[in-house]
């Protein structure tokens, strides 16, 4: 495929066929757990978009789609600590089973923020599901439910995640060039 965004990656961590058979086990897994119920999908803008649409679209349950937007980062690769909503969910939560749909799980704080607000909020149970886990970086005590892959500490992008908004539509994922990020 023809492409602007390739020369700045450094390698290929897992690609598409390996996305894709990776999503269809995980949607097998919350297909399993949910079986009969009427879980709420809650993805987090924007990072998750694209695996949610082939997530849902692997597990076809009986469901409601939904988006939060919340921002914590800022054009870097390093997480501010403080998360602001800018998009709430639309629908009431009361009562219902929530799966988050992230990403990626790095300092924790977004989704340890996310899961608080769920339960406040008053969600009957709030599970996390993450295509990308990256423990090395963890600062809040979190852990997903299901994780897609385990990442080293490198910063990744492709198949949603970004840098400085750019390469979300790169279609696996792969290692960023450190030159592109260092100097900012
Ligand atoms: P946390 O609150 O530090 O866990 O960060 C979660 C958010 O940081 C994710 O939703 C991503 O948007 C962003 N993030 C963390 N690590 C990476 C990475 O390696 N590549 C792209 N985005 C990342
Ligand atoms: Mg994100």
């Amino acid at each position: 495929m023809k492409s602007e965004l390739e020369k700045d990656i450094l390698k290929a961590l897992f690609t598409e066929e390996e996305l894709r058979d990776r999503v269809h086990e995980l949607g097998e897994a919350i297909y399993d757990r949910f079986r009969g119920k009427k879980p709420l999908f809650l993805g987090i803008l924007k990072g998750s978009f694209i695996f949610m649409a082939d997530l849902v679209r692997a597990c076809q349950l009986d469901c409601d789609i939904e988006f939060m937007s919340v921002s914590s980062y800022g054009a870097g690769t390093e997480s501010s600590g403080r998360i602001n909503i800018t998009h709430d969910i639309e629908q009431d939560v009361t009562g219902r089973d929530i799966v988050i749909v992230e990403d990626i799980l790095d300092s924790g704080r977004t989704l340890a923020f996310l899961v608080n607000y769920l339960k406040a909020k008053g969600a009957a149970s709030v599970i996390i599901v993450t295509l990308l886990d990256k423990p090395a970086r963890r600062v809040k005590s979190v852990e997903a439910d299901y994780a897609g892959f385990m990442v080293p500490d490198e910063f990744v992008v492709g198949y949603g995640l970004d840098y400085g908004q750019k390469y979300r539509n790169l279609p696996y994922i792969g290692v960023l060039k450190p030159e592109v990020y260092e100097g900012v």
